[in-house]
């Protein structure tokens, strides 16, 4: 049951409590009265893209609110009014793999002051293997199966124990059967992250595309790069 309040984590979105900012806002460490640290990510409100921002916050909570698996992150609550949509999660001690493994450039950028040391190769095998059994969990044990489309390091997040846990699931999509997407109707992800084929054909016409299908290769493809 969580027992703090709408109050206790407006209150916590503060500059000092910033720990991350992404694409579609900022991530903020709170306290949450009796349940530890939350971390709160904020989404921004930005007109042009408030209609992309939208989906995403739906599809997050529409789909990461259904799920329950050791590896992938919990979504607590989520509060939404007219000024602000929030999305509350379980926090992540060890925040984001690409933290880890970029520290140095990260350092210079980020308000976290965490002090990265190299990441040793039990802790890299246990990180990568939770997250195959994040992902393989989506593909194989949800009805219907989920694609989450944009696997990247900075959505594998770590506990305290060096757990990895999928997350963001904004842009991810459920399959209505084996091999098709239901409601996909352009190539998503992030560059350097994203299969070639789609990738290519992505920057070629500027997400216009309205009929793609990424397959389950192309997770496969993510997920090898975050790996490397
Ligand atoms: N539940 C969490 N616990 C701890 N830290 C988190 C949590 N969620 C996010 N973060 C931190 O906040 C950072 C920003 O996350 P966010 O998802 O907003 O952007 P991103 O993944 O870096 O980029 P993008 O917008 O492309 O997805 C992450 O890199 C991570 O360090
Ligand atoms: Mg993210």
């Amino acid at each position: 049951m969580l027992n703090f309040t709408e109050s206790d984590i407006f209150s916590g979105l503060k500059e000092r409590n910033l720990i991350g900012s992404g694409g579609s806002g900022q991530v903020y460490r709170v306290a949450a009265n009796g349940f530890g640290s939350v971390a709160v990510k904020r989404i921004s409100n930005h007109r042009n893209s408030d209609q992309k921002l939208e989906k995403e916050f739906l599809a997050e909570i529409e789909i990461l609110g259904t799920l329950r698996h050791l590896n992938i992150v919990k979504l607590l609550c989520c509060i939404s009014n007219d000024n602000s949509k929030l999305l509350v999660y379980e926090y992540m001690e060890n925040h984001s793999l690409d933290q880890w493994l970029h520290s140095e450039k990260k350092a210079e950028s980020s308000s976290a002051s965490m002090n990265h040391v190299a990441l040793d190769w039990s802790k890299r095998l246990q990180i990568a293997v939770g997250a195959a059994q994040g992902l393989c969990y989506l593909h194989h044990d949800c009805s219907p199966p989920i694609v989450h489309r944009d696997v990247k390091s900075s959505n594998i997040l770590l506990d305290s124990h060096f757990n990895a846990k999928i997350a963001d699931f904004g842009l991810a999509r459920m399959l209505v059967k084996q091999g098709e997407l239901a409601t996909v109707s352009a190539v998503a992800g992030s560059f350097g992250y994203m299969a070639p084929e789609p990738s290519m054909v992505c920057r070629r016409i500027e997400h216009t595309l309205s009929s793609s299908t990424p397959l389950l290769s192309s997770r496969r493809w993510s997920f090898a790069s975050c790996m490397l």
